[in-house]
């Protein structure tokens, strides 16, 4: 594969390295909002325009699977009124991102407490999740209410529980196994973990899967973020040398 051939049409990009997963903490809404004195409302409808665009440009990259941090358990701490706004946002999404999927072969999943979910947007989810799971372009992966630790918590209870039938030895269970158990079973871990709006931290957001994903923190606002930024940072992680803890090579 050529990766300078014309039909790809990012000349900074090497298409022959692109990250097979990519991970998105999209944080600083309120911000953007608070900046410019309008309700943090505001901030997270400007802000589904961004997941928009960015869903759009890592599918035309050819980015296989792309998961975003909508809202995490601790975020059910927020006002009501904000998580009424953001449940509703995420139900316009959902209903006006289904053709779009459709037309561009994306298929739709989610992770985390979904059943902690209102039942519009569960009925919204599992339906774009039906209708989208022949798709094979790209793989969108919503995390909603999701928290890693109580992930963790519950791949330890479901082993815990194959244990104690005598359903598998505690010296079976592998790296492998525990992936297995996890919500993001099915998809590979991070390459690349980009977080917005300069918090350095991770927010309870995939603890396991990124042990050797490359981060990358910018200060834009997520409604700020866009389509140029996203190609920079995926040039410079083309540029990063990923050691796994080995010594560098030729060295
Ligand atoms: C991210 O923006 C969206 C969610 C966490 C749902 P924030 O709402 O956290 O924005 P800031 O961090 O207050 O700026
Ligand atoms: C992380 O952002 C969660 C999401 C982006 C959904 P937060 O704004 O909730 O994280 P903290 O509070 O800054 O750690
Ligand atoms: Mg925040």
């Amino acid at each position: 594969m050529n990766s300078k051939s014309p039909s790809f049409d990012f000349p900074d990009i090497d298409r022959t390295k692109l990250p097979s997963h990519v991970a998105i903490i999209m944080d600083g809404n309120g911000r953007w909002a608070k900046k410019r004195l309008l309700n943090r409302i505001k901030g997270h409808e400007k802000g589904a325009d961004t997941v928009r665009t960015v869903v759009r440009t890592c599918r035309e990259i050819g980015i296989p699977n792309l998961t975003l941090y909508a809202f995490s358990t601790e975020n059910w701490q927020r006002p009501r009124t904000e998580i009424q706004a953001l449940m509703n946002l995420l139900i316009q999404f959902l209903d006006s991102e289904l053709k779009e999927m459709m037309d561009n072969n994306i298929r739709l999943d989610a992770i985390g407490q979904i059943e902690r979910l209102p039942e519009k947007v569960q009925q919204a989810l599992r339906r774009n999740m039906d209708v989208t799971r022949k798709n094979d372009g790209m793989r969108l992966i919503l995390a909603l209410s999701y928290g890693s630790r109580s992930e963790i918590v519950q791949m330890v209870q479901k082993l815990a529980l194959k244990a104690s039938k005598g359903e598998i030895e505690p010296e079976a269970i592998t790296s492998e196994i525990v992936s297995q158990y996890l919500d993001t079973r099915e998809i590979p871990d991070p390459d690349l973990l980009i977080r917005t709006s300069g918090e350095l931290r991770i927010s309870n957001f995939l603890l396991w899967q990124i042990a050797y994903t490359e981060i990358y923190i910018t200060d834009t606002l997520w409604p700020d973020f866009g389509r140029d930024e996203l190609l920079h940072i995926l040039s410079v992680y083309q540029q990063r040398e990923r050691r796994y803890g080995k010594v560098a090579e030729g060295e």
